[in-house]
C-alpha cells in the first residue's frame, strides 16, 4: 500500500508484486483550489486530513484487501508542500506502527518515473528519462531502480508552472496544462513567434520564465493596440515554443548517451502535443518511447507504491522517525 499527499491529490493505492494495480484511489481537490486560481497549501493540508481515512478505506475495499494483508507501506515524504506531505507521512507512520508493517519513504519524482514500470511490465533500467511536472523539468539518466544522474533541469520555472501561469494570463484559468493542451488544438502554432530558449550550446538545462514574460508582453501590446487576441493561437504558439525545446534537448541527451529507451514522466507527460512530437522524434531515431496513461502521469499513489517496492528491495525499511522533506532532490 502507498499514500501520496504531496500537493492537492489525496491518493492511496494497493499493488501486488510492485507492478500490478489492485486499487488506485485519487481524491482530487482541483475544484476547491480553482476558486483561488491555484493550490492554497493550508487548504490542501486540511482537505488531506478530512479525506485521508476515507481514501484508505476505499482503496482497501476496491482491492478486496484488509490492512492485515498489507506487507509494505510506502509514502511520499518529499518533495512537495510540507503540510500536505506531513498528512501522508503521519498517516503512514500510524498504520505502520499499529499494524507492524515496514515503512518506506518515497521520493515523489521517483514515483513519477515508476509510473512507467506499472504501464510497461517489462520495462527495466537503464533508460533516459524526461520528467515534466508542476514543480520539475529534468532530463535524467536512470541507471538502476531509484538511481539517476540528473543531466539537466530548469533554471527558473518548471514547465507545468509555465503552463499554469500562461493559462492564467490568457484567461483559461486553473489547472492550466490541460486547458492549454485543449485550446492549442484549435489554434495556429505559427501565429505568433515566441523565441525558443536553448541556453548555452550543449546545455541540457531549461528556462521558461522569459517565455512567460514574452506571452505577457504580446498580450499587453495587442490589447493596447485594440486588437483582439486569439486564445487558441496564443496557446498553440506558446506550446510550440516549449515543446520544440524540450523535444530537441531530450533527444540530444538520449542520442549522446546512446540510450535506446526514453521514458516520459510527470503531470505534463499527459500533454497530447508533447507525446506526439516525442513519438515522432523517437521513431526517426529508432528509440522506444515509454509514456504512462494520463491517470498515471498526474499525482497518484500507484506510482509511489511501485517506487516503494523497489526501494525496499534495495535499501530496506525506514524507521518511524521518517519526516516530510519538502525540498528533497530528485
Ligand atoms: N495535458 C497537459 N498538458 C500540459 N500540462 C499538463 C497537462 N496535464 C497536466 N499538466 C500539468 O501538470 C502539472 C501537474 O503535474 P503533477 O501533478 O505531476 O505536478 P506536481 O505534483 O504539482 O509537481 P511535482 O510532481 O513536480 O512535485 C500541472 O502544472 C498541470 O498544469
Ligand atoms: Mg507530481
Amino acid at each position: 500500500m502507498a499514500i501520496e499527499s504531496s500537493c492537492d491529490e489525496t491518493s492511496v493505492a494497493i499493488l501486488a508484486d510492485g507492478r500490478t494495480v489492485l486499487s488506485n484511489v485519487i481524491s482530487s481537490q482541483i475544484d476547491i483550489h480553482t476558486a483561488f486560481g491555484g493550490v492554497v497549501p493550508e487548504i490542501a493540508s486540511r482537505h488531506h486530513l478530512e479525506n485521508m481515512n476515507t481514501v484508505v478505506e476505499q482503496s482497501l475495499r476496491e482491492a478486496g484487501a484488509a490492512l492485515d494483508e498489507i506487507d509494505l507501506l510506502g509514502v511520499t515524504y518529499g518533495p512537495g508542500l510540507v503540510g500536505a506531505l506531513l498528512m501522508g507521512v503521519a498517516t503512514a507512520k500510524a498504520i505502520a506502527f499499529a499494524k507492524d508493517i515496514p515503512l518506506v519513504g518515497v521520493n515523489h519524482m521517483h514515483g513519477h518515473i515508476s509510473a512507467n514500470f506499472i504501464q510497461y511490465p517489462d520495462l527495466e533500467p537503464p533508460f533516459m528519462s524526461l520528467i515534466v511536472s508542476g514543480g520539475h523539468t529534468n532530463i535524467a539518466l536512470m541507471t538502476d531502480y531509484g538511481k539517476c544522474t540528473v543531466l539537466g533541469g530548469t533554471r527558473d520555472d518548471a514547465v507545468g508552472e509555465a503552463y499554469d501561469k500562461v493559462a492564467r494570463v490568457i484567461g483559461l484559468g486553473y489547472p492550466g496544462g490541460p486547458k492549454i493542451d485543449k485550446a492549442a488544438r484549435e489554434g495556429n502554432p505559427e501565429a505568433i513567434h515566441f523565441k525558443r530558449v536553448f541556453l548555452e550550446k550543449g546545455s541540457l538545462d531549461f528556462s521558461f520564465s522569459g517565455l512567460k514574460t514574452a506571452v505577457l508582453n504580446y498580450l499587453n501590446t495587442e490589447r493596447q493596440a485594440g486588437r483582439e487576441v486569439s486564445v487558441p493561437d496564443v496557446a498553440a504558439s506558446f506550446q510550440a515554443a516549449v515543446i520544440e525545446v524540450i523535444v530537441k534537448k531530450t533527444m540530444e541527451a538520449a542520442l549522446d548517451r546512446k540510450q535506446e529507451k526514453l521514458v516520459l514522466a510527470g503531470g505534463v507527460a499527459a500533454n497530447s502535443k508533447l507525446r506526439q512530437d516525442l513519438q515522432e522524434a523517437c521513431d526517426k531515431q529508432g528509440i522506444k518511447l515509454y509514456v504512462p496513461s494520463p491517470v498515471l502521469c498526474t499525482d497518484n499513489a500507484a506510482m509511489v507504491a511501485c517506487a516503494a517496492y523497489y526501494k525496499y528491495q534495495r535499501e530496506g525499511a525506514d524507521d518511524l522517525y521518517l519526516d516530510a522533506y519538502p525540498s528533497l532532490a530528485i
